[in-house]
């Protein structure tokens, strides 16, 4: 048994005017999200309809805020290739996650490495109007799910849906199968794929407030990775 495991956070936030240098507080509220949600202690959690109420998950997954990095940079939107990554590295990745703060553009909220790919782009990227609950934030993407969304994937979750049509597995038992993403904050029971989807997953893409939870395969999926031969052992001190 492993135990509560803690993962050191260093947030690089990277601007080009003063409201995309978001403020300590702004940051502090995200970290608390994450802390909330990766043990379902988050106050939503009692939305979860009885058909999955059982499958609730405190992952014993925690974050703490090691360094905040602020960086001026004139660029104004760096795109999903990495860029802000090699214009600032990640420090320690082995034992440390990474969070880039930027304006992705195109509309895009954030997006993450999963486990396994290469330490000098490890980590997560979040535009800076979806992290945390507090200062520049727009709803309704302003309770910072994305980064436990984008978190989960860099913890090896996958998409609810798995990313294809209703056989398409996300490698998780206890999440039902489904035909693709759900948006918005759905009526319960959504129903395809025959199943009621788990659309208040974490991993679907519905709204920061409809979504509430991960699942116990969730969690297992999650931790293999810091047990040995798993691809993030270094989180073990
Ligand atoms: N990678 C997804 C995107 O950029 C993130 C979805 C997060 N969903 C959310 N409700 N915050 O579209
Ligand atoms: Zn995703
Ligand atoms: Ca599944």
């Amino acid at each position: 048994n492993l135990g509560v495991v803690n993962i050191p956070v260093v947030v690089h936030v990277i601007y080009s005017n003063s409201q995309e240098n978001i403020s300590d507080q702004q940051i502090n509220s995200q970290i608390s999200v994450l802390n909330s949600d990766f043990a379902a202690s988050n106050n939503d959690a009692n939305n979860v309809p009885s058909e999955f109420a059982g499958l609730v998950a405190d992952s014993e997954i925690s974050f703490t805020l090691a360094e905040v990095r602020r960086e001026a940079n004139s660029r104004t939107s760096w795109g999903t290739r990495d860029d802000m990554k090699y214009a600032y590295p990640p420090v320690s990745p082995a034992n440390t996650l990474n969070i880039w703060v930027c304006n992705i553009g195109g509309g895009i909220l954030g997006y993450a490495q999963f486990p396994g790919g290469p330490a000098s782009t490890d980590g997560v990227v979040i535009s800076p109007q979806y992290f945390g609950t507090t200062g520049y934030v727009s709803a309704p993407f302003d309770k910072g799910r994305t980064a436990t969304h984008e978190v989960g994937h860099y913890l090896n979750l996958r998409h609810i849906w798995g990313d294809g049509r209703c056989k398409q597995d996300d490698f998780v038992a206890d999440t039902p199968e489904s035909d693709g993403p759900n948006y918005g904050c759905p009526s319960y029971p959504t129903v395809n794929c025959r199943n009621t989807d788990m659309t208040m997953n974490y991993m679907d893409y519905t709204n920061d407030a409809c979504m509430y939870m991960f699942s116990e395969g969730q969690k297992s999926r999650m931790r293999t990775l810091f047990m040995d031969g798993g691809a993030r052992t270094g989180f073990l001190n």
